[in-house]
């Protein structure tokens, strides 16, 4: 386990330093960006696919626009183009096929294409940073090339392709731009704190937004990047890494995929930016909320779950497309498979004149109108005298209904129970914003004994 563990540290050191060394190298050309009228035919490095259901994908020769026809492209409907990242073994991953599948299932009328770029793809990271700008330059060529209305136009690009898909915008430079760019996740190393024009940003299209899932910092660089680079960034669980994508779960990887289960784990957290979108896509009535917040330590506290003012955003394709200024960070919280989406609670603990110690650690369950919760563990802090507010998060995988009685069970052997009801039986659900006062209440708890005169308010989101 441990040689497993350090075999992957050093892989991603290794490809890291490397990216290090050229730091700096790269310089923004200006005139790089006229060479879409550049005279002569234009060869293209990648090679484009339209996805056609249940059928071989149908190969497109940008020089050959009737190949296009003969692919069922039809221009009167969207396109979206899936763009790939960096290339270990020059093989198409099987998330791009479970992608396009799914947007042409739950979009129908769409046309769906796939940007092959194998070939620069797999080389030194570093190279393929390089080819980068040449293969955003081949979709903007295409784009151009074929008169697409840009405006219909929405590129999904994942890890090197996200910065891809800008570079596409960005030499498309005109009155017209892309209508939607989404990164998923982000390449990190040689774009961390670069300028807008040299990675994905927000000028690259007319709406952009990017999901940002393994931000996990090593040696002072992140295989996804950390900064906001779009209109919308999310960061699932903190952006830093995401559930089930731990090393312990190499075992079950290597049991399930076999030796590829290695490269399974490692690229686990970054590849959950795909399908935490392709989940938006299949999970229609489960679609994920984020919350905007200033960082993910205040998110955990349950303070941000705020929808006034477009404070909250769904994660994925059906995004409310607000514009807005400045870039948004916004956070949730997500199980670790599909469905993703996880029921966000606030829970305020208002203490008045508590004189006695309380135990620390004890477990809530929530009961709704639906469905009872699991036992769910929190801390408190050690000492709460007087008076004191504390504020948490807790996230449940199911919705509960209208919540009607809260249980505490003190740990320990005594497994002390407190229960408090909801004060109105109005059988409305809880409202995003909307508070609801919970008091200590007598209902089921035969043996349990009023103590001092606190009476905590319970305030769920
Ligand atoms: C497209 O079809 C070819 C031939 O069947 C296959 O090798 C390839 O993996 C498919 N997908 C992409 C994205 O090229
Ligand atoms: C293109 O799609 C539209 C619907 O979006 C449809 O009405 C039209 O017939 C299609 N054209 C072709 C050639 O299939
Ligand atoms: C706590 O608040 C109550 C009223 O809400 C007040 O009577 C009491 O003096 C306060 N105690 C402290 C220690 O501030």
């Amino acid at each position: 386990m441990s040689l497993v563990k350090i075999l992957c540290c050093l892989l991603l050191i290794y490809h890291l330093n490397e990216a290090k060394k050229i730091k700096g190298k790269r310089t923004v050309s200006r005139e790089q960006r006229g060479l879409l009228k550049a005279k002569g035919p234009y060869v293209s490095s990648s090679v484009f696919r339209l996805f056609v259901e249940g059928e071989d994908n149908c190969t497109v020769d940008p020089l050959q626009l009737h190949t296009l026809i003969s692919c069922g492209f039809n221009s009167s409907n969207p396109l979206i183009i899936i763009t790939h990242g960096w290339s270990m073994n020059g093989m198409m991953e099987s998330w791009v096929m479970r992608l396009a599948a799914a947007l042409k299932t739950s979009l129908t009328d769409v046309n769906v294409m796939i940007t092959d770029w194998l070939l620069l793809a797999q080389q030194h990271y570093p190279t393929a940073v390089q080819n980068t700008r040449t293969v955003g330059k081949d979709i903007a060529h295409l784009l151009h090339s074929i008169k697409y209305p840009l405006k219909n136009a929405h590129l999904i690009g994942y890890s090197l392709g996200a910065h891809i898909s800008g570079f596409a915008g960005s030499y498309l430079e005109g009155s017209e731009k892309i209508g939607r760019i989404t990164g998923l996740d982000p390449a990190g190393p040689l774009f961390e704190g670069m300028s807008p024009s040299d990675r994905l940003s927000p000028d690259d299209a007319d709406f952009v937004d990017a999901i940002h899932t393994f931000t996990h910092e090593r040696m002072g660089l992140s295989v996804g990047i950390k900064q906001a680079v779009a209109h919308y960034d999310f960061y699932p669980n903190g952006g830093d890494s995401q559930p089930g994508c731990d090393l312990q779960n190499i075992y079950e990887h290597i049991a399930e995929y076999g030796l590829l289960g290695f490269q399974q784990t490692v690229k686990c957290a970054h590849e959950r930016s795909v399908h935490l979108f392709i989940d938006s896509l299949v999970n229609k009535d489960k679609q994920s909320v984020a919350y905007r917040c200033s960082d993910n330590s205040i998110f955990d506290k349950g303070v941000c779950l705020d929808c006034r003012k477009n404070r909250c955003n769904t994660l994925g394709y059906n995004i409310k497309k607000v514009h807005s200024g400045s870039s948004k960070k916004l956070y949730l919280k997500t199980r670790s498979r599909m469905p993703y989406k996880l029921y966000h609670y606030q829970f305020r603990i208002q203490f008045v004149n508590q004189m006695e110690r309380i135990q620390p650690s004890l477990t809530i369950s929530l009961t709704g109108t639906k469905e009872e919760s699991a036992d769910l563990p929190i801390t408190l802090p050690e000492n709460i005298l007087g008076n004191k507010s504390l504020s948490f998060l807790i996230t449940l995988d199911r919705d509960l209904g209208d919540l009607m009685l809260l249980k505490f069970v003190k740990a320990g052997d005594s497994q002390e129970r407190t229960y408090f009801c909801a004060t109105t039986h109005d059988g409305q659900q809880v409202e995003v914003s909307q508070d609801k006062v919970f008091v200590r209440c007598k209902e089921n708890m035969p043996k349990q004994q009023r103590r001092k005169d606190n009476r905590p308010v319970w305030a769920p989101q």
